[in-house]
């Protein structure tokens, strides 16, 4: 496995290139998209280190209208439901785009399910054809732990993990 520590690396953006090459690997030919999930959690977990409490996915619930469903994670127990209308995820959802948090104490309606949460990036995830099928969440205790970077890189991986 490797040893890539994306929190520490002097170069981030290689150790995402490094990082991604890895789970993509470990998924090729992989047809679950929960097995793809949680490997994609795992990786990521190990990658990041501790300053990054919750890393994890909120899968749209087809059963329901825009709705939000916990997926594969890791971290303290995570809000199990999340409507499009609330909380940095369904912002996400809604605008399909990747939200950076730095503070989430000024996010209006932003959800904590951990009281150490401090900043926040969450990204899109579509599948080959467009749609929307998740959003990926990682929670930090630091506040501005994610910036530009971070979030060029997590839409690249999000893209060749579940869109290839
Ligand atoms: N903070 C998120 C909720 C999910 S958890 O933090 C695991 C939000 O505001 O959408």
């Amino acid at each position: 496995m490797s040893e890539a520590r994306i929190e520490y690396s002097a170069d981030k953006a290689e150790a995402y290139r490094q990082l991604a090459e890895e789970i993509a690997s470990v998924v090729a030919g992989e047809t679950s998209r929960t097995a793809r999930y949680a490997t994609t959690v795992s990786l990521l977990t190990s990658a990041f280190g501790d300053r990054f409490f919750w890393c994890g996915f909120y899968e749209v619930d087809p059963r329901k209208e825009r709705e939000l469903v916990v997926g594969p994670y890791q971290g303290t127990l995570g809000c199990l439901r999340i409507p499009f209308a609330k909380g940095v995820c369904g912002a996400c959802a809604t605008q399909r785009e990747t939200i950076v948090v730095p503070d989430v104490h000024a996010f209006p309606g932003h959800i904590a399910c951990d009281s150490r949460s401090a900043s926040e990036i969450v990204a899109p995830v579509l599948d080959a054809d467009g749609a929307l099928i998740a959003v990926l969440d990682i929670d930090a205790t630091e506040i501005a732990a994610f910036d530009a970077v971070d979030a060029e890189a997590l839409e690249r991986l999000m893209a060749r993990v579940f869109a290839a």
